[in-house]
Formats: structure tokens, sequence, C-alpha cells
């Protein structure tokens, strides 16, 4: 009884222009002629006995959803709907709370919209690995081998000893600061989490009511109140949007003395951004990354996404581009991580 839960509430503001409120980037196709939500669910194609799906988004994206699902061929997703999104806590909790509904000792495989990952055989190994662990009521991380200084990513410090293919969690820090990142680094016992997350729905709903029993007591009462509205379950909406806001690295992860960490070495990305989307795209003899309708001279190290009219470029390098029917964005690649800050001065002007 393995129930894939796939968190697609975000609204992706580092991929603007493409990702906006609308049209989030998990609904994107943004590295195949798949969107990356699609991609996700097809990545869980040769896990047996696994159950389908059930996806948690905001209300707005169901016929989105359940569009992208038949397109795939699967049938029965659960699609669970958010009137407002709270962060992955209250989602994750909503969606623990709806599956012991089916099975009292369901497990429960948490999986990013956002994530590619190449290596699908190493990944569906280890998440075997992950579940073993869960049945022995451990909330389980999986953790990748760090490479940079990166601050949107939780760290975790794992214990030297190896039991059964997973280390005990000394401690996760989510979202550190720089300078911590950068000491982290340098240290060869920490890993990044990578957001996908084993555990049985009791081990995580037992935790939360002690962690964060808000949450817990709120959307226990949203997921008492759905209401069935064709094939999608509605959570209740005043008492979810009574529940505080907090993702589950904050809420659980950070406090729990249960987490583990199971390595993950299968060319994981999160594609949350327009410089992880140059660093894992085909670089042309320049460097560049290249979408759509482009013509470039002179032009190196540069990501150019052009679904919607032609770009040209001559003579310049290290840059983001990208352009929608009504909006051109043009960013150099060494400050681009600083989007969200116009995204939302943008929105807070309209
Ligand atoms: N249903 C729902 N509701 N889903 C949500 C919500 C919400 O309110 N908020 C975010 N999500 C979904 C996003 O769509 C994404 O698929 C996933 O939950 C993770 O949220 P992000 O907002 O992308 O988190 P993050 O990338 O900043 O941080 C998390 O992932 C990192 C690795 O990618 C954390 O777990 C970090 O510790 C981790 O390193
Ligand atoms: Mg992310």
């Amino acid at each position: 009884n393995i129930m894939p839960i796939i968190l697609s509430g975000g609204s992706g503001k580092r991929l603007w222009p493409l990702s906006h409120k609308q049209h989030p980037k998990q609904y994107l196709s943004l590295v195949s002629d798949k969107s990356i939500l699609q991609e996700t669910i097809l990545r869980l194609d040769g896990l047996n006995n696994f159950m389908d799906p059930m996806i948690i988004c905001n209300i707005d994206h169901r016929f989105l959803v359940a569009q992208q699902c038949r397109e795939i061929g699967i049938k029965s997703p659960t699609i669970l709907l958010e009137p407002i999104g709270k962060n992955t806590a209250p989602a994750i909790a909503a969606a623990a709370l709806q599956s012991i509904k089916q099975s009292d000792d369901i497990i429960l495989f948490v999986l990013s919209a956002d994530h590619i990952i190449q290596d699908i055989k190493t990944f569906h190994k280890t998440v075997y690995i992950a579940i073993k662990q869960a049945q022995a009521g451990k909330l389980v991380t999986f953790g990748i081998v760090p490479t940079q200084a990166n601050i949107n990513y939780g760290y975790i410090k794992s214990s030297e000893i190896n039991i059964d293919g997973a280390y005990q969690v000394e401690k996760f820090i989510e979202k550190p600061n720089l300078k911590t990142a950068e000491s982290y680094l340098e240290q060869d016992n920490y890993f990044w989490n990578s957001g996908i997350f084993v555990f049985q729905a009791n081990t995580l709903i037992n935790e939360l009511t002690i962690y964060s029993p808000d949450i817990i007591k709120s959307v226990n009462k949203a997921v008492d109140n759905a209401i069935l509205d064709f094939d999608f379950i509605r959570l209740d909406k005043q008492a979810f949007t009574k529940s505080p806001s907090d993702s589950i690295d904050y809420a659980l992860m950070e406090k729990s003395s249960h987490v583990v960490v199971v390595p993950l070495d299968a060319r994981w990305n999160d594609i949350g951004s327009w410089s992880a989307l140059y660093n894992i795209g085909t670089k042309d003899s320049n460097n560049n990354v290249i979408s759509g309708n482009v013509f470039t001279k002179d032009t190196i190290n540069t990501y150019i996404n052009a679904n919607h009219h032609m770009v040209a470029t001559l003579g310049v390098e290290n840059l983001i581009i990208v352009n929608t029917l009504d909006v051109t964005f043009i960013a150099s690649q060494d400050k681009v991580k600083e989007i969200k800050s116009i995204v939302v001065k943008l929105q807070n002007s309209n």
C-alpha cells in the first residue's frame, strides 16, 4: 500500500514570465514535450505495487491537472484541491489524513512537481530502500551530495553509521544563509534535502500532531468536511484557510527525531530557476542552451527560450532571455537568482 503524493501547488515565481499564477511551472513543458508534472508521474512507471498517485494542487488548476493526467493515461488519480496555498506541511497533512480513509497502514511517497531525475533505475532502487525505513517508523528524506553552497535547499547533517542504506539525521537546516551553507559544503557529512519523502501516513500525522498541532487541527477539519465534486476532492475552505502556513521542512523535518536520510545519486535536479534549466540543458558549441525560434551570432553562455516570437542576438554573453506573448525578460546569468524581487514588484504594481 504505497501511494505517491505529488505536491503541485507551488507558483514557480523564479521561472517568470513563462511560469505565472494561472499557469505555474509544473504544468509547463520545459525539458521535454511533457509537462514537469507529467514527467513526475511517468517516473513512477515500473515501481511495483504502487497505487495511482494523489495530486494535491490549487483549486484553480483542477482541470489542467485532470487533463494532464488523462494525456498520459492515468485514469483514476485522486486530485485533492486546496482553496488556498498554505505551503507543503498542510498539503502533506491533508494527503495523509485523506489517504488513511482508504487504509490505515498506507505509506506515502511524497514528490515535488518541480524535479527532474535522469537515472530512473537508481531512483527506483533508492525508493525501495526508503520504503523499508518507512515501514520501521522513520521519516525518510532523500539526500543529494551538494555541489555548491545553494541557499534554496535544505541541508541534512547525517550520522556516520549507515544502517540498511540509511543514516540517522543529526540536524536538518532548511535554507541556511550563504555563510552557513559554505561551511556545510566543506564538511563531508552534509546532504541537500531533495524534497522527496517517504513515511507512513500515521507516522506523519503523529509527528505533526506533536510539532505543529494547529496545522493538524485545521487540516483534519478540512478533510472531514471535504466535498466530492465530480472526481475532485475539495478541502473545506473555511477550515483549511485557518491552518498556519508552513513548509514540511520547518514544521517537521527540522524538529522530529525520527528523520533518516537515504543518499540519492540519480542525477537529480530541482528545476526551480532559469539557471538550473541552463545548467541541465544541452549546450551548443558556444555553450548556449536554446529552444524555440532563435538566431544567434557571437553569443556565448546564454539561455534563450523563445517559443512565442523570434529572438536574435549579436555579440552578447552570460544572459537569460525568455519571451512570452506579452513579456520579454532579459537577465544576466549571475543576477537571475534575484528574479523573485522583480516578480513581486510587478505583481504589486498590477
Ligand atoms: N499542494 C501544494 N500546496 N503544493 C505546494 C505548495 C502548496 O501550498 N507550496 C509548494 N508546493 C509544491 C511545489 O509545487 C513543489 O512541487 C513542492 O511543493 C516543493 O515546494 P517548493 O516551493 O518548490 O520548495 P523549495 O524547492 O523551495 O524547497 C523544498 O525543496 C528543496 C529541493 O527542491 C524543500 O524541501 C528544501 O528543503 C529542498 O532542498
Ligand atoms: Mg522546489
